[in-house]
């Protein structure tokens, strides 16, 4: 499947939000964990712009996404500023508070919230405490285990049971942005929220 994306806006305060008028799947996580490789993974090219450093995206980054043959974009995808990374000073500053926060409280398209977790990382606080908020809003979301190409097959099922245990809530599906393993559930998922949004 080919896919052809467009960048639409990047918004560091709410004031620059971009009119919501498609469904948007929201990309959140830690920084580094690699939020913005598996957005350019899911679409097959270099949209978002990826780092070695954390806290690269310092800003809610809206992307639409069109499947190739369709004659309109079918949704958004926003890339997110990373957390639980104390030294990016606008994080300190209370980025999540100030708009970052009430995207997720309040954007009206807002049909699935994908959290990245990296699969070589044992449970953190910051995530729990993302997934909580998340509840609280009544959010739908996903947990993506990224960087699975790090670990072997065995590894690789010991880190999701790990991660299962922790959120027993949630859907936890292995992905690596460099194999493009997960690409397909990971699609499914999103087709399936955008047909049901919120319902
Ligand atoms: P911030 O915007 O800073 O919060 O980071 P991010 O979550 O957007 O991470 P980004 O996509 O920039 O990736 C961070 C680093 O992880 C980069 O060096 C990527 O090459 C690496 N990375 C991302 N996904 C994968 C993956 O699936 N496998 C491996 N091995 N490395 C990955
Ligand atoms: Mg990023």
């Amino acid at each position: 499947m080919r896919f052809l994306t467009k960048f639409v806006a990047a918004a560091t305060d709410q004031a620059h939000f971009p009119a919501a008028v498609l469904p948007e799947i929201a990309f959140l996580g830690r920084s580094n964990v690699g939020k913005s490789s598996v957005i350019n993974s899911l679409v097959g090219s270099k949209i978002a712009r990826t780092s070695s450093t954390p806290g690269r995206t310092q800003a809610i980054n809206f992307f639409e996404v069109r499947r190739a043959g369709e004659p309109k974009p079918q949704l958004w995808f926003s890339d997110l500023p990373g957390y639980g990374y104390a030294r990016a000073p606008r994080e300190v500053s209370g980025t999540w508070a100030s708009f970052i926060e009430p995207y997720i409280k309040e954007r009206e398209t807002l049909a699935l919230c994908i959290v990245l977790v990296d699969i070589n990382v044992p449970p953190q606080d910051s995530d729990r405490q993302l997934i909580e908020f998340l509840f609280r809003c009544q959010r739908s979301f996903a947990l993506i285990a990224t960087k699975a190409d790090r670990l072997s097959g065995n590894q690789r099922t010991r880190a999701i049971r790990e991660l299962e245990a922790a959120y027993p809530e949630a859907s936890i599906l292995p992905f690596s942005a460099r194999t493009g393993d997960g690409r397909d559930a990971v699609w499914r998922l999103m087709m399936d929220a955008i047909r049901a949004p919120e319902s």
